[in-house]
C-alpha cells in the first residue's frame, strides 16, 4: 500500500487545553487530516466493532447479542456488532482523526471490499489478557467466552501485516504513522475471577501478569516500527451494574459504587502506569499515552448532572434488581428487545458496557490526553 500523507510526530508536552474545547464545540480538531494515517486497536468488548460476530458466523455459532437491536439504536439505528447503543470510544477516536470507523480484522483478508490500510480493529468481545489455558491451569478461572487472548490478537495483527505493507521499511513507515490503541484489556480476566469466587490474593497476583502482557506487546510493536500508543487503564469496576449485582453490599453512599472493587481497578492502574513509565524510559523516542478511564468515568458517579446523567449504576437495557441487570438476560436477546427511553441519561448501556453518551465524554478526555503528548507537523 502507499502511504500518501505523512507527518512527523514530535514529542512535545504543550498546554493545549483550548484544543479540547475546539474538538468538543466544533468537531474540528488538529489531529484530523493526516496526523495519523491509520489506527490499529486491540482489546475486548469495549472496543470490538465486529470480530466476535465474524468469528461466530465463521463457526456457525449463536450470534452475539451485539447482532440485535436495541444495540446500535442511538447512532447507527441498526445493530453494528457493538455492545452499545451507539459509538464506542474507538469510533470517536477514528472520527476525531478523520479516518473511517475501524473494520473488524477477522476475515478482513477475504473481504475484498474492505479498505483496511486506514486501520483495523483486532479487539474481540470476551477476550482476556492471559490465555485460557493459563487462567484455568494456574488460577482456576474458566473462560466462558471465546477463549481469545491478547496474544491471539497480536498474532492476527502480525499475520495481516503483509497485506498492509510490502517490505520491512514500508511496514515501519506505516506503523510510524499509526496510532496503536492497546485495550483496555484484562477486564475479563478479573471479571471472571471475581464472578467465580477466586480469592482476592490470587486475583491480585494476576495484575502484574496482565500488565506484563500489555508491556510485552508494546515492545514487540515497537520492534515492528510503531511509535505512538494509547493505553487505557481499567474503568472503576465497582460501579459496573453487573458486579454491583453480583456483590450487593455496602456501597459508597456518594457514588453508589463498591469501594473495594474500585480499589482493585486502581491497583491495576497503578502497576500499569509504573510499567508505562519504565517503557518510556526504555524507549525515549516513542509516545505512550495513558488513557485515564478510571478518573474520567468516576466523575460521572460523583457529579452525574454535570454530564447529563440521571442513572449511573442502573443499566439502560436490562431488567431486574436494583441495577436493572440479570446475567442470564443479555441486551439484544429476548426478552430484552427494548431499552430505556433516553440512553443518554444513563452511564451504563447493558450493565457491562457504557452508553454512547458516556463513551463520548470518555473519548474526549482521551483525545485531550493524546493532544497533550503528540503534535503533528505536516511537512
Ligand atoms: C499461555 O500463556 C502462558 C503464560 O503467559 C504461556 O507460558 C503459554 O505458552 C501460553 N499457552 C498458549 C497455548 O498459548
Ligand atoms: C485519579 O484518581 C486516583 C484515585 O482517586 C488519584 O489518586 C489520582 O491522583 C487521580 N489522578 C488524576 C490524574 O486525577
Ligand atoms: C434472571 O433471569 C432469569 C431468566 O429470565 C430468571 O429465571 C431469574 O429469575 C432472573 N433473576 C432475577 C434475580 O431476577
Amino acid at each position: 500500500m502507499a502511504i500518501s500523507s505523512s507527518c512527523w510526530l514530535l514529542k512535545q508536552r504543550l498546554v493545549v487545553g483550548f484544543l479540547f474545547v475546539v474538538v468538543v464545540e466544533t468537531g474540528i480538531n488538529p489531529l484530523a487530516n493526516g496526523c495519523f494515517t491509520s489506527v490499529f486497536s486491540f482489546g475486548d468488548s469495549l472496543t470490538d466493532t465486529g470480530n466476535l460476530l465474524e468469528i461466530s458466523l465463521s463457526e456457525s455459532k449463536k450470534l452475539p447479542p451485539s447482532a440485535f437491536l436495541p444495540n446500535g439504536r442511538t447512532f447507527f439505528h441498526r445493530p453494528t456488532w457493538r455492545r452499545c447503543d451507539g459509538r464506542l470510544v474507538i469510533d470517536f477516536i477514528a472520527e476525531a482523526l478523520g479516518i473511517p470507523f475501524l473494520q473488524a480484522s477477522f476475515g478482513a483478508k477475504n473481504r475484498k471490499s474492505v479498505k483496511f490500510e486506514k486501520g483495523l480493529n483486532f479487539a474481540v468481545a470476551g477476550a482476556t489478557a492471559l490465555n485460557s489455558s493459563f487462567l484455568k491451569g494456574n488460577i482456576g478461572i474458566h473462560d466462558r467466552n471465546t477463549g481469545v487472548s491478547f496474544a491471539d490478537e497480536l498474532n492476527s495483527f502480525k499475520d495481516l501485516l503483509p497485506y498492509l505493507c510490502s517490505s520491512s521499511s514500508d511496514c515501519k513507515l506505516l506503523l510510524r504513522n499509526s496510532l496503536i490503541v492497546m485495550g483496555e484489556i484484562g477486564g475479563n480476566d478479573y471479571k471472571h475471577a471475581f464472578e467465580q469466587g477466586i480469592n482476592m490474593e490470587k486475583i491480585r497476583h494476576l495484575v502484574p501478569l496482565v500488565v506484563d502482557i500489555v508491556s510485552s506487546a508494546i515492545n514487540e510493536l515497537v520492534e515492528l516500527g510503531a511509535v505512538t500508543f494509547l493505553v487505557p487503564g481499567s474503568f472503576p469496576i465497582g460501579c459496573s451494574p453487573d458486579l454491583l449485582t453480583n456483590f450487593q453490599g455496602s456501597n459508597n453512599p456518594s457514588t453508589g459504587c463498591l469501594t473495594w472493587l474500585n480499589q482493585f481497578s486502581q491497583h491495576h492502574n497503578g502497576l500499569l502506569q509504573k510499567e508505562l513509565e519504565k517503557l518510556r524510559n526504555h524507549h525515549p523516542d516513542i509516545n505512550i499515552v495513558y488513557a485515564d478511564y478510571y478518573n474520567t468515568t468516576m466523575r460521572f458517579y460523583h457529579s452525574p448532572k454535570q454530564f447529563g446523567f440521571k442513572e449511573t449504576v442502573k443499566a439502560c437495557c436490562g431488567s431486574g434488581g436494583p441495577y436493572s441487570y440479570n446475567s442470564s438476560r443479555s441486551c439484544g436477546y429476548p426478552p430484552l428487545k427494548t431499552s430505556c427511553n433516553n440512553p443518554s441519561s444513563y452511564v451504563s448501556w447493558d450493565g457491562i458496557h457504557y452508553t454512547e453518551a458516556a463513551n463520548k465524554w470518555l473519548a474526549n478526555a482521551v483525545l485531550q490526553e493524546l493532544m497533550k503528548t503528540v503534535t503533528c507537523v505536516p511537512h
